[in-house]
């Protein structure tokens, strides 16, 4: 496969998302939300009620996805769900669900989908481990949990949620010790990958980071 991959792995609100989507503009490459298809499986089985013990009902849900990813925008159906999904209930009933085998099977074929020319820049907890493990720059970035939990708060006010710091710090710990922990696909830096702490950087300063690995190995 010769059409270039970049995998931003890392925790929930480490600012891969922000990061990856720069470094994919910047390069004019593709850029794949893997959360975001986690999200909306878990948006449609909220509001279908589909209990977390159906696997097999939810499985159907993630293969049958009507989603459509426009620039920023993402939809679902008829409906802009940019925001909705981004709620805190819809992130931690995906990580919930992202526990199951027949959930991540179902995401995996449509996530290999995006991989096109002229390039694919890729975020998420599994793209270099289980995804894209040929990629060809894969990159783990992590932040402190307090830096992490600051930046949603920030990013949950600005989109007219209430949030408390308590409230995030102690979410944030739970999730990320259900994505690590996880039997299948968990959250750990593939081999070969680059690490990144950016508890004290700035968005520029990681992009800038990502982009000259980039140049180093493409
Ligand atoms: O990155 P984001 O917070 O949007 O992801 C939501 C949830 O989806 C994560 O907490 C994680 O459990 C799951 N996820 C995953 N594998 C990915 C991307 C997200 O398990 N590649």
């Amino acid at each position: 496969h010769n059409v270039p991959v970049i995998t931003i792995d890392g925790p929930t609100a480490s600012g891969k998302g922000t990061v990856a989507h720069r470094v994919a503009q910047h390069l004019g490459f593709h850029f794949l939300d893997s959360g975001a298809l986690y999200r909306l499986t878990a948006l449609t089985a909220l509001r279908h009620q589909t209990p977390l013990a159906d696997e097999h009902a939810l499985a159907k849900l993630a293969e049958k996805l009507p989603c459509k990813f426009l620039g920023h925008e993402i939809w679902l159906g008829n409906e802009e769900v940019s925001n909705a999904i981004r709620a805190e209930e819809v992130g931690n009933f995906a990580s919930k669900i992202a526990a199951l085998p027949a959930v991540r099977h179902a995401l995996a074929g449509l996530q290999h989908g995006f991989r096109m020319p002229p390039g694919l820049v890729a975020d998420g907890r599994d793209m270099g481990t289980v995804i894209f493990p040929h990629a060809t720059l894969k990159v783990f970035l992590t932040a402190s949990v307090e830096a992490r939990a600051s930046r949603r708060y920030k990013q949950l006010i600005d989109k007219g949620f209430s949030a408390s710091m308590e409230d995030l710090l102690k979410d944030l710990k739970e999730r990320d010790a259900r994505d690590s922990n996880r039997a299948v696909a968990p959250l750990k830096p593939a081999e070969g990958a680059y690490l990144l702490d950016t508890s004290d950087m700035t968005v520029e300063q990681a992009v800038e980071q990502v982009l000259r690995w980039y140049a180093a190995v493409k």
